[in-house]
């Protein structure tokens, strides 16, 4: 059996963790801080619970200088998929109060029927939410949607793939995007496809709007690069990329979104124009109910939090004042270590996106016979075979497009991506 040292994992996600943090996160699972108890063991709502809780938060309010007075993080559970559904719930919740409460400042109060007609009618003519549909989690994240709420209110700002020959791999040109004008419940991006290699190369400049409500995906490259907090109203991700381990996930979220909470009466009264499942979250998804009990309303997964708050943290001490744009420095460097080694052997590699969305994060290829021809799936699965007998392991892409995929995660280290580097210029010769 080999040991850690020797193999070097690109898995896309669950993803490689610092060995520092499995190592003292091995410790805490047999006996925290010598207490005589797992970590998993102690109840959540304990001291100890909450300083780790605390301490992720901190770190993370640290890494991305979140502005916390208008700001909240929690953690919550259900993975990324959740969120699909979650961000929905709340924010179309929140649109609808928005235009409750504005029609009780018209019509005054005590006129309930007049203020439900109204709503019922501005949803059916205004409600809409956007989604840019660049990959494959963004496409899942606007079908649930289109589950939740139905196609009408569905507004698929773009489809990359109606550009690029049927397939993702292009985020067209923002002239091109039909953004609905404006007050649509959410504008939802996924900021890195993780199956596709695609990542937004910056915020975009149309969604630069300060009525705009921006959810962003980050669960593939979160804490990978220096972002403006306050240009999304939301910004979620699954922890098992650069985060910990599966079984939460961070939300962070601008505050006055939280306020905007309808009465589930009035919910179910607006059921014949839009399902109440598509706007009354289950409490746990709820996030006024989860942000109000600090990401505690029921029991969350204390030790994967703490798993988290260990990867924060030492974040925080290696990069120091350079904060997360220390960590964006070492990813860049060794994305570009990778992207530089398959363009200089064009004639077998071909990266898959374009060159002006390239992730960072995810980078997915094919062997091919010839430069610009079709793959060879044999010669892929040499690759493979040839990697895994040293020691490189989780490159084969997503089962869903085939191919090769490196992951190059916070937790992945240079010299591991030089490895690869090695076997690409090798088994290109
Ligand atoms: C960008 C992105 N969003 C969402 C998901 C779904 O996450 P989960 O499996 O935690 O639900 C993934 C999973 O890989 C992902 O990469």
């Amino acid at each position: 059996m080999p040991n850690r040292s020797e193999v070097a994992y690109f898995g896309a996600g669950p993803a490689p963790l610092p060995t520092p943090v499995i190592e003292k996160s091995a410790e805490a699972f047999v006996n925290f801080d010598n207490t005589g108890l797992s970590l998993a063991e102690i109840s959540h709502r304990s001291s100890t619970a909450n300083k780790i809780l605390a301490d992720a938060k901190d770190a993370l309010a640290q890494l991305y200088d979140i502005p916390t007075d208008d700001y909240d993080i929690f953690f919550m559970q259900a993975g990324g998929t959740g969120e699909f559904s979650a961000a929905v719930q709340n924010l179309v919740g929140a649109w609808i109060e928005k235009r409750r409460r504005k029609a009780i400042e018209d019509l005054g109060e005590g006129k309930d029927a007049e203020v439900l007609e109204r709503v019922k009618k501005e949803i059916e003519n205004e409600l809409k939410v956007d989604y840019l549909v660049t990959g494959s989690w963004s496409l899942k994240a606007s079908q649930e949607a289109t589950r939740l709420i139905g196609a009408k209110y569905v507004n698929v700002t773009v489809d990359a793939r109606k550009s690029n020959n049927g397939k993702f791999g292009k985020i067209p040109d923002e002239k091109e995007w039909k953004l609905t004008p404006s007050g649509s419940a959410l504008t939802y991006l996924c900021d890195n496809e993780t199956v596709d290699g695609v990542e937004f190369p910056s915020f975009p400049n149309s969604l630069e709007d300060d009525e705009r409500i921006v959810v962003a995906d980050m669960s593939s490259n979160f804490l990978s690069r220096k972002i403006d907090v306050r240009k999304y109203g939301i910004i979620f991700g699954g922890a098992q990329k650069n985060l910990g381990i599966a079984g939460i996930t961070v939300v962070i979220i601008r505050k006055s979104l939280l306020s905007l909470v309808p009465p589930p009466t009035f919910l179910h009264a607006l059921s014949s124009v839009v399902p109440t499942s598509g706007c009354l979250p289950p409490i746990m998804f709820s996030f006024s109910t989860i942000a109000t009990n600090n990401s505690l309303y029921n029991t969350l997964p204390i030790f994967n939090l703490y798993v988290a708050t260990l990867v924060l943290q030492q974040l925080v001490s290696t990069f120091k004042e350079k904060k997360v744009s220390g960590q964006e420095e070492v990813a860049d460097r060794k994305a570009k270590l990778l992207y530089e080694t398959l363009d200089t052997h064009s004639q077998l590699y071909h990266v898959v996106p374009d060159k002006s969305v390239r992730s960072r994060m995810n980078i997915c290829f094919r062997i091919t016979q010839q430069e610009g021809g079709q793959p060879d799936e044999a010669k892929e699965k040499e690759f493979l075979a040839g990697a895994e007998k040293r020691g490189l392991l989780g490159l084969k892409g997503h089962r869903s497009v085939g191919g090769i995929r490196a992951s190059n995660y916070n937790a992945v280290p240079l010299e591991n991506v030089q490895k690869l580097a090695g076997w690409l210029v090798e088994f290109a010769k």
